[in-house]
């Protein structure tokens, strides 16, 4: 089974759980409700998951939308339907091509395993429309295809880019999502700009997880967003994007400045808390944080004493070496006080 970790995801806090969880102990104890608003794979989230309490997720991406609710919501399904299906999906193979095929086949992946995956998803399509599954049984075979399309994927990581080579011929396993439902109850799931939800919720923990640098999570994870959605967008350049206009970020560009103060200071939460990295201006410029120092302070510090807590951190960051000064950060802010 895949386990929502389970996937390369850029800026991913899998490694640092313990380090948020004592920071979480040491300075609020116990709480009923949390947010995590830019979720990403939403293991932060996850990782605070129980029936007695209310995690609220979101991310302003569709496939981390599809994929929290795969994980997260409470929706039922029927397990020996999906096991079926991904069992008839792992014996498929095709000759003939599909948009998927003709767009990404000895690219990203290899011909016949783009031929298969866009053939699967034509039948997901197919078997959602003719009311064969749910909606909430098509959102775990997407994330199983997701999930199983990146251990095989012709990249470092993500898709700004493909590795250009000859590709070998490696098969690929769709597997059954772990989910753990009795946990899910009162879980809530967003696919909205987080500036423009935090007007709507409340809640005691709100934790903060932006990107940091000029690094668009659409441009790294389009291939993701397009085999989620399948509306078969016509495609540009080398790397086959499609227009990503309207899900570019807004903390990815000289305003996130401007709309990290407009969050912070509509949050209605007891407790806040802020990764983010510390590579300051010595990165090369893609990497450089967008919000300054300084400015998380007096942001941050509208609402209360501002407390920071570092870890050395091991960051995913496509396999280049580590940097010797990288580490993860969190800011604490107990609102009010
Ligand atoms: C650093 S990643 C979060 C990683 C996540 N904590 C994890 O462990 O997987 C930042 C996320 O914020 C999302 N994002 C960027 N701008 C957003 C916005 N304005 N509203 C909501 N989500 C946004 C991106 O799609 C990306 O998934």
């Amino acid at each position: 089974m895949f386990n929502i970790s389970q996937r390369r995801y850029l800026g991913n806090k899998s490694s640092i759980l313990p380090f948020i969880e004592n920071i979480i102990r040491d300075e609020i104890g116990d709480f009923d409700s949390f947010c995590d608003i830019f979720s990403g794979t939403g293991v932060v989230g996850s990782y605070f998951n129980a029936s007695h309490k209310t995690i609220i997720f979101n991310d302003l991406l569709y496939h981390n939308f599809v994929s929290l609710n795969a994980f997260l919501n409470p929706e039922s399904f029927d397990k020996d339907k999906i096991l079926e299906m991904i069992d008839s999906f792992n014996k498929l193979s095709t000759a003939e091509e599909n948009y998927f095929s003709v767009n990404f086949g000895n690219r990203y992946f290899s011909l016949n395993n783009a031929r298969k995956i866009g053939a699967i998803r034509e039948k997901i399509k197919r078997a959602f429309l003719e009311n064969t599954i749910n909606k909430k049984e098509k959102e775990i075979l997407l994330t199983s295809l997701n999930y199983s399309i990146d251990k095989i994927a012709n990249t470092v990581g993500h898709y700004d880019a493909y590795i250009k080579k000859d590709l070998k011929e490696v098969g690929f396993e769709m597997k059954m999502l772990n989910i753990d439902r009795t946990k899910n109850t009162n879980n809530k799931i967003y696919n909205r700009d987080a500036n423009n939800l935090i007007r709507d919720i409340e809640c005691d923990v709100l934790y903060l997880d932006p990107p940091y640098n000029s690094r668009q999570y659409s441009d790294a994870y389009h291939l993701l967003e397009n085999l989620t959605l399948w509306q078969k967008p016509e495609l540009k350049g080398v790397a086959k994007k499609f227009d990503r206009t309207h899900i570019k970020s807004e903390y990815c560009k000289t305003t996130a400045t401007k709309n990290f103060e407009d969050l912070i200071i509509n949050a209605k939460a007891k407790y806040i808390l802020l990764s983010y990295n510390n590579m300051g201006n010595k990165g090369n410029g893609r990497s450089n944080a967008r919000i300054s120092d300084a400015d998380i302070f007096r942001i941050l510090g509208l609402r209360g004493h501002v407390k920071v807590f570092e870890q050395e951190h091991k960051e995913f960051n496509t396999g280049r070496r580590k940097r010797d000064d990288n580490k993860e950060r969190v800011f604490f802010v107990e609102v009010g006080e």
